[in-house]
C-alpha cells in the first residue's frame, strides 16, 4: 500500500515535470515543433558528419530540405505573439520581427546551399558550420 502511494506519487511528479516542459498553447505547439524537427535534422547530419550514422548523400540533402523547409516556415509559425510557460521565445522577437524573419531567411539560405554542397561525407561538416552559425544567431538574441 504505502509502495504504491509512493510509486504514484512519483509518476504525478514525472507527470509534472513533463507537463511543465511542454508547452500546450496551439501556437507555441506549433513553433516548438518546427524546432525540434530542425533541431532532429541538424543532429543527423551531425551523426553523419562524426560517422555514428553512415553517410548517404541522399538522405543529408533531405534532411538539409527539411531544415530549408521549417525554416521557410518560421516567419508564419512565430507570427502571433503566442505565450506559453514552457516557451523560450523572448518578447523581442514582436519588436524586431524584420531582423528576426531576416534570421530565419539566412537559416533557409544555409540550408538550401549545404542540401546543393553535401555530396561526400566531408561536405557535412563546412555546411553544418554555416547552419549553426544561423541557429546561433538567432538563439542569441530571440531565445531564452
Ligand atoms: C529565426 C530564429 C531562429 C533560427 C534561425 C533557429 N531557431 Fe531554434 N528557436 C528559435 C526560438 C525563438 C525558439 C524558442 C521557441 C519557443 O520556445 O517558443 C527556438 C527553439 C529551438 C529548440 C527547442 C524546441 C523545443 O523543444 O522547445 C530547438 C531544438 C531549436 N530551436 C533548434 C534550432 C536549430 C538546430 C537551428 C539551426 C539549424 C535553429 N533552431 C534555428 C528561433 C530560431
Amino acid at each position: 500500500m504505502i509502495r504504491s502511494l509512493v510509486a504514484g506519487a512519483a509518476l504525478i511528479a514525472v507527470a509534472a515535470a513533463v507537463q511543465a516542459a511542454e508547452p500546450t498553447e496551439p501556437n507555441v505547439v506549433a513553433r516548438t515543433a518546427a524546432m525540434k524537427t530542425i533541431g532532429k535534422n541538424t543532429k543527423l547530419l551531425g551523426n553523419m558528419a562524426k560517422g555514428s550514422v553512415a553517410f548517404d548523400a541522399s538522405a543529408a540533402q533531405q534532411a538539409a530540405l527539411a531544415i530549408a523547409g521549417e525554416a521557410a516556415n518560421i516567419p508564419s509559425l512565430f507570427e502571433t505573439q503566442a505565450d506559453d510557460p514552457a516557451s523560450e521565445a523572448k518578447p523581442v522577437i514582436w519588436q524586431q520581427y524584420d531582423d528576426f524573419t531576416m534570421k530565419a531567411a539566412d537559416l533557409e539560405d544555409a540550408a538550401s546551399a549545404a542540401a546543393e554542397s553535401i555530396l561526400a561525407q566531408a561536405d557535412i561538416g563546412p555546411a553544418l558550420g554555416q547552419l549553426g552559425a544561423a541557429c546561433k544567431a538567432c538563439h542569441s538574441t530571440y531565445r531564452e
